[in-house]
């Protein structure tokens, strides 16, 4: 049946106007084409969409409605496929309408055929498609969105990753300075523990030596061993006086002085430390730059920098000593000072362990590596710090810094005459320490002056002798005693009891939570272990004499000696 045989049957029909009806007002547009794609016929859907009559259509190409894009396409793609396949489905086009506006659409084309196998024409059916391509462009717009997003999330997991390094290095950094404060920390205990006991030792050494040879028979060969084991006894002190500098737990007598003078008093000691192999230069400012230490141990200290300065510039060099108030964001950030060398410098694997008790790269007998022991141990416990930067073959620079002790400093005294031993007035002592070699040592010298002695074992012990009426003049107690009372407690005590009593205090390391002001509260002077005989005589004849001023008047102790292995 041909097109117009059916529409005719349509029209004659009971349904003809129905199916009139139905195409006319179909939800899509229906178009015929003949095979050259002109319109033949349109429905009432199409043209209310596009706002072109039916008359204007009919006799056009349907390739007048697209824009240029989608006739090029049209041609190159839709057509031949058309033509070889006899049609194509849901092909999205953009309509031009009759106001100049542009609808989406769906397209299906299908071509008629005649009984010869000729294309007779073409049939297409219209989808609107704003609702399917708004989807389309929301369903792009996510896709964008979510491209974005992950482009994003991937950013972050890059920065993400950079951040968690720079965190873990952060970490592993923290880690390592507390391992190595916590190496320190143990070698510190145990070397304070091992030191502890030594100046026990020691002082029972030096005492007996110094007693024997006042017995000893005027021999000369005898003179000499006994001069030799005083030596070597005196030698064991110093090292073991860097032992317990490094532990941090020596009784140190802080003053305040001007570092300048400090460096000044020695300079003549390290020139002829230095003895030519390198220059040594001093740099110190105008002002007084006031410290609060320990002068004894900071000459100490000096001294052991310059000496490793020296020990590092065998080709010569300068060596700078340099004193100053540091300066931080322009306000006063303690006292610095420094030892700057230019010689071999140090790798990073001996820079990590030049703290350590007993490190050395020097020879056998060279070197004891207690040096920079000792001044790590005094800085660290004189409230300061101390910074290292070295490089093989670009020299050393340590810097120590020290606590500024903020203060304008009176002109600096005379040092004080020589003093005497004499024999005593009479006055009477009480010996307290639970070490009967220490005590024995100390009575027997204190007996020899011809003083009265009384003794005890233990804090409790003396205070039991003093409540029961005990009339003595000096107190001298160690500090460290089992039982309730430690020595500071007992002078306390004592005081209480006998506000005009002399108290005498001696200890080679204060336990912790002690320090010399707790004996110097308690109304004591202070006298370090280990003491040589003649150190205790004049002590104890200073405080009767009626010296009680302390710390400028404090007993005399080890001053500074050169480390073991030093000249
Ligand atoms: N100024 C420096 N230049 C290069 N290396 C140094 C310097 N100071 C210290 N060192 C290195 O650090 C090590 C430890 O120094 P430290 O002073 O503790 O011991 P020592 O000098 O070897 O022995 P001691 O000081 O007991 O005689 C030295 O052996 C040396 O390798
Ligand atoms: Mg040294």
């Amino acid at each position: 049946m041909n097109e117009q045989a059916s529409r005719e049957s349509l029209q004659n029909g009971d349904g003809a106007a129905d199916f009139q009806d139905l195409f006319e007002n179909a939800p899509c547009g229906y178009l015929s084409l003949d095979p050259e794609g002109r319109i033949t016929r349109v429905n009432r859907t199409f043209t209310s969409w596009t706002g072109h009559s039916g008359e204007t259509l009919v006799g056009r190409r349907f390739l007048d409605l697209l824009s240029v894009a989608g006739k090029i396409f049209y041609e190159t793609h839709f057509a031949p496929m058309l033509r070889m396949q006899g049609f194509f489905n849901e092909v999205a086009f953009d309509l031009r309408c009759a106001e100049g506006a542009v609808i989406p659409v769906l397209v299906n084309a299908v071509e008629r055929l005649d009984g010869t196998g000729r294309a007779r024409s073409i049939r297409m059916t219209i989808l609107a498609a704003s609702d399917r391509r708004k989807y389309e462009q929301e369903l792009l717009e996510a896709r964008r969105a979510a491209e974005r997003a992950s482009r994003e999330l991937r950013e972050v997991n890059l920065t993400l990753e950079a951040r968690v390094e720079e965190a873990v290095q952060k970490r592993l950094r923290a880690e390592e300075a507390l391992r190595q404060a916590q190496k320190m920390e143990a070698i510190g205990q145990l070397t304070g523990g091992v030191a502890h006991d030594f100046n026990n030792l020691l002082t029972v050494i030096l005492g007996s030596l110094e007693l024997l040879q006042r017995r000893m028979p005027p021999d000369p060969i005898l003179k000499r061993f006994a001069d030799a084991a005083e030596d070597a006894a005196r030698r064991g002190a110093q090292v073991n006086a860097q032992l317990l500098a490094f532990s941090r737990r020596q009784p140190l007598q802080a003053v305040t002085v001007d570092a300048r003078e400090v460096v000044q008093g020695i300079s003549g000691l390290l020139e002829r430390t230095v003895n030519g192999v390198a220059t040594l230069e001093f740099k110190l400012p105008q002002q007084a730059i006031p410290i609060h230490v320990d002068r004894n141990q900071l000459e100490m200290a000096l001294l052991n920098l310059v000496v490793n300065a020296r020990d590092a510039s065998p080709g010569g060099g300068r060596i700078l000593v340099e004193g100053c108030r540091g300066m931080v964001d322009g306000s006063p950030a303690g006292i610095w000072i420094s030892v700057i060398d230019e010689g071999e410098g140090m790798t990073p694997e001996v820079l990590e362990r030049v703290f350590e008790p007993f490190f050395t790269t020097k020879a056998m007998g060279a070197g004891t590596g207690l040096g920079l022991s000792m001044v790590y141990g005094f800085v660290r416990q004189s409230g300061g710090d101390i910074d290292i930067v070295s490089a093989r073959g670009a020299g050393t620079t340590i810097r120590l810094r020290l606590p500024d002790a903020g203060v304008v400093l009176p002109p600096t005294e005379e040092a004080s005459p020589l003093v005497e031993v004499r024999p005593s007035d009479g006055e009477s002592i009480l010996v307290v320490d639970d070490d009967s070699a220490v005590r024995a040592i100390a009575v027997s010298t204190l007996e020899q002056l011809g003083y009265p002695i009384h003794q005890a074992n233990s804090g409790e012990a003396a205070l039991r002798l003093l409540q029961a009426g005990l009339k003595v003049d000096l107190l001298f107690t160690d500090v460290a005693m089992p039982g309730r009372l430690n020595g500071i407690e007992l002078a306390r005590e004592a005081r209480r009891l006998r506000p005009d009593l002399r108290i005498l205090v001696t200890s080679g390391r204060l336990p912790e939570g002690l320090d010399l002001d707790a004996v110097w509260a308690a109304g004591g002077k202070f006298l370090s272990k280990p003491f040589h005989p003649l150190e205790l005589a004049l002590s104890v004849q200073s405080l009767l004499d009626g010296e009680n001023q302390l710390p400028s008047a404090a007993a005399p102790s080890h001053g500074p000696g050169t480390a073991a292995g030093t000249p």
